[in-house]
C-alpha cells in the first residue's frame, strides 16, 4: 500500500469528472512519485491517465523521503482539497497511526485536537498500534509514551478535586476555532505529549502560576483548592494586556467567589455533563466555558451549539442587583 492509499477513494461521480477534465485539459497538477516510481500524490490522476492511455504526464519525483514523511506530505497536500466525513477522517487517523505517525504529528497535520486522534484510535482496531512512532521532532519513540497521561483512572472513583479532567476533543476544536490557535496552555498534563495542541505548555513542574503568560491562552486548571489562584492569575494577565484572549473550561460552581470574579465575561453553560478525555461516563459536576476577550460574538457563534451563552445584565448606573455583603448570602470558596 502506498502513502496516498490512506485516503478514501474519490466518489464515482468525482472520478468521472476528474477523468473528463484530464481528457480535455491534460494533467494540470503534477503527479508526485518517490524514487521507486510509487505514486505519493495523484493516485486518481495516475489511474485516469492509464485508462486514457496518457503516458507523458507531468510529475515531481520526491527523493529521500521516509515512509512517515511521505505520509505527512500526502496528508498535507490532500486534506485541504478533500472534504472527509468524520468517519473517513477517523479511518485515515487509524491508518496513519498504524503506519507509525505519532499522535501529535497526526493532530498537527490533520488540524484536529490530540483528543480527537486518541478517540479515533481507541474506537478502531487495537492491533493498529505500532511499537514505535515518529514524533513531531522526527525521532522514533515507544508508542505508549503517546497515551494521554491525563486520562482519568477508568473504573475508579475519582473526585472533582483529584482527577486530571483533560479537555474533550470537541472542546479543543471549538477553542481553536474561536482563537485561531492556542499560544499557551499554562496548566498542561505533559511537556512531551501534551493533551492540548498549544505552542507553549507549562506543567506542574514548571508551575504555570509563576510564569508570565502570553498570546491566546486556553486554561483548564486543576479543580481543587488551587482553582481560585488560577482565576486571579488569568484576570491579572488579561488586565496587564499580556494575553490577548483566553478561554477557560471550569466547573460551573456559581456559588463561589472565583465565579463572581468572572461575572463580566460571557460564559457558555454546557448542556448535560462533559465526558472528560477518555472517561467512561459524564463528570459528576456541570461545566462552563468562559470567554475572556473582545471577540465575544465569535465565541457565541462557535459554542452556542453545545450550551447556552449568558452575559451579565445590569441596570444602567446601578451595578449588580445583589450586593456581595448581604447577610443571607454565603460565599463558597
Ligand atoms: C484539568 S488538567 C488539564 C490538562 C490539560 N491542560 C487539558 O486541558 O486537557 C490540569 C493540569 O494542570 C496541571 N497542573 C497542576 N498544577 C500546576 C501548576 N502549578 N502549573 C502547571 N500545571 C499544573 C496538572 O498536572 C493537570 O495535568
Amino acid at each position: 500500500m502506498n502513502s496516498s492509499q490512506v485516503l478514501p477513494p474519490l466518489r464515482e461521480d468525482e472520478y468521472v469528472a476528474l477523468k473528463r477534465s484530464i481528457q480535455e485539459n491534460g494533467v494540470l497538477v503534477p503527479i508526485e512519485c518517490d524514487e521507486q516510481g510509487n505514486v505519493l500524490d495523484g493516485h486518481h490522476r495516475f489511474k485516469a491517465c492509464r485508462e486514457l492511455g496518457i503516458k507523458d504526464w507531468p510529475r515531481i519525483v520526491r527523493k529521500g523521503m521516509m515512509e512517515e514523511e511521505s505520509l505527512e506530505h500526502v496528508l498535507t497536500l490532500n486534506l485541504d482539497r478533500r472534504h472527509l466525513t468524520p468517519e473517513e477522517r477517523d479511518n485515515v487517523i487509524r491508518q496513519v497511526r498504524s503506519r507509525g505517525l505519532s499522535v501529535r504529528s497526526i493532530a498537527q497535520v490533520m488540524h484536529v485536537g490530540v483528543a480527537t486522534v486518541h478517540r479515533a484510535i481507541s474506537a478502531g482496531v487495537p492491533s493498529g498500534t505500532p511499537a514505535t512512532v515518529r514524533g513531531t521532532d522526527g525521532k522514533r519513540h515507544p508508542a505508549q509514551r503517546e497515551r494521554a497521561l491525563c486520562a482519568p483512572p477508568l473504573g475508579v472513583h475519582f473526585s472533582s478535586e483529584t482527577a486530571e479532567w483533560c479537555t474533550p476533543g470537541e472542546i479543543i476544536e471549538r477553542v481553536q476555532r474561536v482563537l485561531g490557535a492556542i499560544d499557551l496552555d499554562p496548566c498542561s498534563d505533559s511537556r512531551d505529549a501534551p493533551h492540548v495542541p498549544a505552542q507553549e505548555h507549562y506543567t506542574r513542574e514548571d508551575d504555570g502560576l509563576a510564569h508570565l503568560w502570553r498570546g491566546r491562552v486556553y486554561l483548564n486548571p486543576p479543580y481543587g483548592r488551587e482553582l481560585p489562584a488560577w482565576i486571579d492569575k488569568l484576570l491579572g494577565e488579561y488586565g496587564s494586556g499580556r494575553i490577548a484572549e483566553a478561554i477557560a473550561l471550569l466547573p460551573a460552581r456559581t456559588d463561589t467567589q472565583w465565579f463572581r470574579k468572572l461575572r463580566s465575561f460571557p460564559r457558555c453553560f454546557l448542556w448535560g455533563r462533559l465526558r472528560f478525555s477518555e472517561a467512561s461516563s459524564g463528570a459528576p459536576f456541570p461545566s462552563m466555558i468562559v470567554y475572556v476577550g473582545d471577540r465575544w460574538e465569535r465565541f457565541v457563534e462557535v459554542f452556542s451549539d453545545i450550551g447556552d451563552v449568558y452575559a451579565l445584565v445590569e441596570l444602567p448606573g446601578r451595578g449588580s442587583s445583589v450586593g456581595g455583603n448581604s447577610n443571607w448570602l454565603w460565599d463558597g470558596t
